[in-house]
């Protein structure tokens, strides 16, 4: 059987893959070109740069697995990959650490200001007045989805003495009480928090779940993190929150369309905006276990045993 590996994955998981099957590895295609090739392999192996559309998923007869290494799903026709009785599986805990302190690392960079003040000295200056920041100690968080990351970020957080609330319409209050996490309704999250951090899907009811509605219904002052998936947001309304002064910072890893470029980068010279390139999963760590997880779950499914499917 034959696998396509259609992005960058650790070395360790394509090794792994090719102990059972014939591998080709060619990262950053197309949709458009991965039409041409889909229908010479029996698996496809993926990050979130591919989008593995309807057309794709149709131009297969051959295709029985698709494995995402990560957990954002949402480049992938699930429906139209179900309706060709095509496995899906994602690794859901491969990349959870790299993101949760990643978002930690975000939240801290925005509040004390350190990659402007890194670029200052850089240019040679030695300016202590421009950069002064917070105390997260005796701050409100609220987290949008206390999941797998939402709930290890709260755990960090707490430990920096930060208070935690979360809206997670879909976890019990015992969960909640578990993580020291107290739940509120959405409007309430949005009114008590200091800071706001999303790590929801992306799904109909996440989508542009903060917009300017919810901004205008936020503390001013307020300061929001997304590491979870930019289309959570509508990031023009954030960028405009930042300028008029009602956001006083905004950490952004990931964006409605990516790659960003500057042409479509509302944030750009924005001083409190502090942005990564979808950095969340990238550490050595990660990316082994993302790639090793995957791989296990395309042997297991090409090869007939139970997978957890996504
Ligand atoms: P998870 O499934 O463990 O947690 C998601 C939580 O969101 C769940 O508790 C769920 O109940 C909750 N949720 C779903 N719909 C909701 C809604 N409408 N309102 C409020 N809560 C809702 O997922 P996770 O592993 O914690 O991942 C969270 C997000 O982070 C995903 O979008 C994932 O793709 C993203 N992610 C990003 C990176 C990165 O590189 N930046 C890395 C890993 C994960
Ligand atoms: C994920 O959903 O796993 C992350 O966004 C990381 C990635 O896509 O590599």
């Amino acid at each position: 059987m034959k696998i396509f590996v259609s992005n960058d994955i650790s070395e360790k998981g394509v090794a792994l893959l090719r102990e059972h099957f014939d591998v080709d590895v060619m990262p950053n295609m197309k949709p458009e070109e991965l039409i041409k090739v889909i229908n010479n392999y029996d698996g496809l192996v993926t990050r979130s740069m591919t989008k593995v559309t309807k057309e794709v998923i149709e131009a297969s007869t051959r295709l029985k697995v698709i494995g995402r290494a990560g957990v954002g799903v949402d480049n992938i026709d699930i429906p139209a990959a179900t309706a060709k009785g095509i496995v899906v599986l994602n690794t859901p805990e491969g990349n959870t650490m790299a993101a949760t302190e990643h978002t930690v690392a975000m939240m801290m960079a925005m509040t004390r200001h350190i990659p402007q003040a890194h670029q200052s000295i850089q240019e040679g200056k030695w300016d202590r007045k421009s950069f002064d920041g917070i105390q997260v100690q005796g701050k409100t968080l609220g987290i949008i989805g206390v999941g797998r990351i939402g709930s290890r970020v709260a755990k960090r957080m707490q430990a920096m003495e930060m208070t935690t609330i979360g809206y997670d319409p879909y976890i019990t209050e015992e969960r909640a009480h578990q993580v020291g996490v107290e739940l509120v309704d959405f409007d309430t999250l949005l009114a008590k928090s200091d800071y706001i951090t999303i790590h929801t899907p992306l799904t109909k009811e996440t989508e542009k779940m903060l917009n300017a509605e919810a901004i205008a219904k936020m503390k001013d002052g307020v300061r929001i993190v997304n590491c979870a998936r930019g289309g959570c947001m509508d990031p023009e309304a954030i960028a405009e929150g930042v300028k008029s002064g009602k956001i006083a910072g905004a950490a952004i890893d990931v964006y409605p369309t990516e790659p960003l470029t500057k042409e479509n980068n509302p944030f750009l010279g924005l001083f409190n905006v502090v942005q990564t390139p979808h950095l969340g999963a990238s550490t050595i760590e990660a990316q082994i276990g993302v790639a090793v997880d995957v791989a296990y779950g395309v042997i297991d499914a090409l090869e007939g045993r139970p997978v957890m499917t996504a």
